[in-house]
């Protein structure tokens, strides 16, 4: 049975911590800012308890998350006599690309080293690093507990053995598990899903409706349960932001380059949900 450790405890990592401790696997998740963390997971055993009550969850996942979720106050803690590790931090590959050549170093070959990352593929994260099959994208949805999908794809180098140990951690979890044959950025659901939210932007920018009225019209004329502003508030600005930047940085088209307002509102700090405020207003 793996052991787990997931390393960044924001609004991603401490879900999926919980959903592997709720698997009953011995978990423990590391994050530089505790008290976030700490919060993170209070909020997370909240929404557990409220969806036993609903009888989403049985009685079992709530007493599993308690016993088996433990946090740690370094990386080298966390991964102690761990067979499988999450990496779940903030979406900029320079703060990634520290933490797998630390880790990299440390762990057995054995060891899978998975990326929770919406947009960077696992070949990018294994290159400067030791013992690059056991690298592997592990894709969840926000928010984890409740968006029953894992997307995984991986480099040509990751060996069959991560692939099918990464399948069976993400059924154990109770996820539907989707698997890519070949890396691309954003996946299967986030490719479509951007070029969805790239005409929703481009339609606001242009001043053709308003920001509500573009969701209205998504909700209601195709059935979708949020709208494209809405989902970028759900899953933060700062996401959306650093990946179009990303791409622009790639390609120099300035047709990629972030919306102006999506900049101004993550320079200004309203970063969705998680500050109270994006496109819409949450406090
Ligand atoms: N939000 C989404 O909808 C979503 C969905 C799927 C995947 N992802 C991916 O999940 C990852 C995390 O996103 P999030 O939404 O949870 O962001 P978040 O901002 O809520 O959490 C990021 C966490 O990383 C921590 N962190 C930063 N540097 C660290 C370090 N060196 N060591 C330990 N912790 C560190 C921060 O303190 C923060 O708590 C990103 O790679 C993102 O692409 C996000």
């Amino acid at each position: 049975m793996e052991s787990v450790a997931v390393i960044g405890g924001g609004q991603m990592g401490s879900q999926i911590a919980a959903l592997a401790a709720m698997a009953g696997y011995e978990t423990n998740i590391y994050d530089k800012d505790i008290k976030n963390l700490k919060s993170k997971i209070k909020f997370t055993e909240e929404n557990l308890m409220n969806l036993v009550e609903k009888g989403r969850y049985e009685k079992t996942h709530l007493e599993n998350f308690k016993n088996y979720l433990k946090t740690a106050e370094s990386i080298d803690e966390t991964i102690n006599n761990k067979s499988f590790v999450i990496e779940a931090v903030v979406e900029k590959l320079d703060v990634k690309l520290q933490i797998f050549e630390d880790i990299s170093k440390k762990l057995n070959e054995d060891v899978v080293l998975a990326t929770n990352s919406s947009f960077i593929p696992a070949s990018e994260l294994a290159k400067p690093c030791e013992h690059p099959s056991r690298f592997i994208n592990m894709h969840f949805f926000y928010p984890p507990i409740r968006m029953d999908l894992v997307e995984i794809s991986y480099p040509k180098e990751t060996n069959k053995e991560t692939i099918e140990r990464t399948q069976n951690l993400g059924k154990d979890m109770g996820r539907t598990v989707v698997t890519c044959k070949k890396e691309t950025p954003g996946f299967i659901v986030n490719r479509m899903l951007a070029a969805l939210t790239d005409e929703a932007y481009k339609l606001y920018d242009e001043g053709i409706a308003d920001f509500k009225d573009i969701d209205i019209a998504i909700k209601n004329g195709l059935h979708h349960p949020r709208g494209p502003f809405e989902l970028s508030d759900y899953s933060g600005l700062d996401i959306h932001y650093y990946a179009k930047l990303k791409i622009y940085n790639e390609t120099k088209d300035p047709e990629d380059y972030p919306k102006k307002f999506l900049e101004e509102k993550v320079k200004k700090g309203d970063l969705g949900v998680k500050t109270g405020k994006g496109f819409y207003d949450y406090s």
